[in-house]
């Protein structure tokens, strides 16, 4: 059986590795992977770095997309994939989470008949502000086989009309929706400990045994905002009275905090010696982060899930979150990007820190499970 992989932005390329991992361990007689990088990510330390520490093979194409407003981007990428499909003739497409590289992959493959596997469907914020929610819905609706992480994204994807108990054979007019846990579980679960000795930024940063806020921006509803990006920034300040901030940025945001913060607020940013701002790190480096941390603070989809995977209380800098399990448990707070209720989120957590964290994210067998399904969907 032949696969098409497409990745482009970072957290893809790590969610990959669990797939080319676990078809390397138990499916490389049946199963042929051929990746494809769209190049939306393109820094070293946004790609590259990720393939040299995560043993995620070669891609076999890269398209060199890069960055560019939505349309651009995604009809570039669009086109590549179309052609790619074409040559290649597999059995099917995966598509992982919810960036402009999963939405050309959906349109290219659905209207050339090529099935789609999609990675962590079912997931809303019910916020259609977000570019992430045009284009996991889009695909969601788009494909045959639907890998939800959750119980909660299932029921998203029933009240949308999806037939849960769908029979084979399966289609895009008959899709599956299966439940499978997170794949990015598999990879924290997997790279936990490899993480503690393959990495020293715990020492590098001087952060051994002193408690130490983790923190990452990165939506553009923060960044591209001054007055969201201010009270972040504002809010950050205060909580660096108390704690050591260690942020590294995407660039996205290092490009962005230098015209949306005003000059006073740069200063007082650059110029605190208990923030530290840096180049964004790798897999390793970041679960390090995570497992040392006192607390996360975060826009991130990927990185508000691994605070929980490694039991730290998290603010998610966002009005809603479509990992609702981790609110309702009482592990993580929306805090938006507002200035007070980030400080009011950090103030609970001191004085209540979380210690019950249900599993909610599967057994970190993932991959596995999603190969099984897609080998025995071709066979039916
Ligand atoms: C994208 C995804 C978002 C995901 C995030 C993961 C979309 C619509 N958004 O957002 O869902 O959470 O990736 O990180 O697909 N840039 C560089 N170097 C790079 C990559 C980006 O400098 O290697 C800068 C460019 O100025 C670019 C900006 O970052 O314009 C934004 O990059 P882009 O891929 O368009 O969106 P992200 O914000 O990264
Ligand atoms: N990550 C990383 N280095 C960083 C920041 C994040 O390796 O400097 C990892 C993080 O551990 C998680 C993934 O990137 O696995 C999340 O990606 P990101 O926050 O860019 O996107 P999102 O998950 O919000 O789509």
């Amino acid at each position: 059986m032949k696969l098409v992989t497409i990745i482009g932005a970072r957290p893809q390329i790590i969610k990959a590795a669990a797939l080319s991992r676990a078809i390397r361990n138990h499916y490389k007689d049946q199963i042929q992977e051929i990746i494809v990088h769209t190049g939306q990510h393109y820094d070293d330390n946004m790609s590259q770095v990720f393939f040299d520490e995560l043993q995620i093979p070669r891609p076999d194409y890269n398209l060199h997309v890069g960055s560019a407003s939505h349309g651009v981007q995604t009809a570039r990428m669009t086109e590549g994939i179309e052609d790619i499909l074409i040559k290649e003739q597999p059995d099917f497409i995966v598509l992982y989470g919810d960036t402009n590289s999963t939405l050309a992959g959906a349109v290219a493959a659905a209207k050339i008949h090529v099935p789609i596997v999609h990675i962590e469907a079912g997931l809303r914020s019910f916020n259609k502000a977000m570019p992430e929610e045009i284009n996991r819905i889009v695909c969601d609706h788009c494909s045959t086989l639907l890998f939800s992480p959750t119980l909660a994204g299932v029921e998203n994807l029933r009240r949308e009309g999806f037939a849960i108990d769908n029979e084979p054979p399966f289609s895009i007019d008959k899709p599956k929706v299966y439940h499978c846990g997170d794949i990015m579980y598999d990879n924290s679960l997997h790279f936990a400990d490899i993480a503690e000795t393959k990495t020293d930024i715990i020492n590098r940063l001087n952060l051994s045994g002193k408690p130490f806020v983790l923190a990452t921006i990165h939506r553009d509803s923060n960044t591209d905002h001054p007055e969201r990006l201010s009270a972040i920034f504002k809010a950050i300040i205060r909580l660096s009275e108390d704690c050591r901030i260690v942020l590294p940025l995407h660039p996205r945001t290092s490009k962005l905090l230098k015209t949306n913060l005003d000059e006073e607020l740069q200063m007082q940013v650059f110029n605190n010696t208990n923030i530290s701002l840096i180049p964004p790190v790798s897999f390793l480096e970041m679960i390090a982060l995570e497992r040392h941390a006192r607390l996360v603070l975060t826009d991130s989809g990927g990185v508000q899930k691994e605070s929980y995977f490694f039991k730290k209380p998290c603010i998610i800098l966002r009005p809603e979150t479509e990992w609702v399990e981790i609110v309702q448990t009482g592990n993580a707070i929306l805090a938006d990007a507002d200035e007070s209720r980030i400080r009011q989120a950090w103030q609970h957590f001191k004085d209540n820190p979380p210690t019950v964290f249900p599993e909610v994210f599967g057994d970190g067998h993932a991959a596995e499970f999603m190969l099984e399904k897609i080998i025995l969907c071709k066979s039916l």
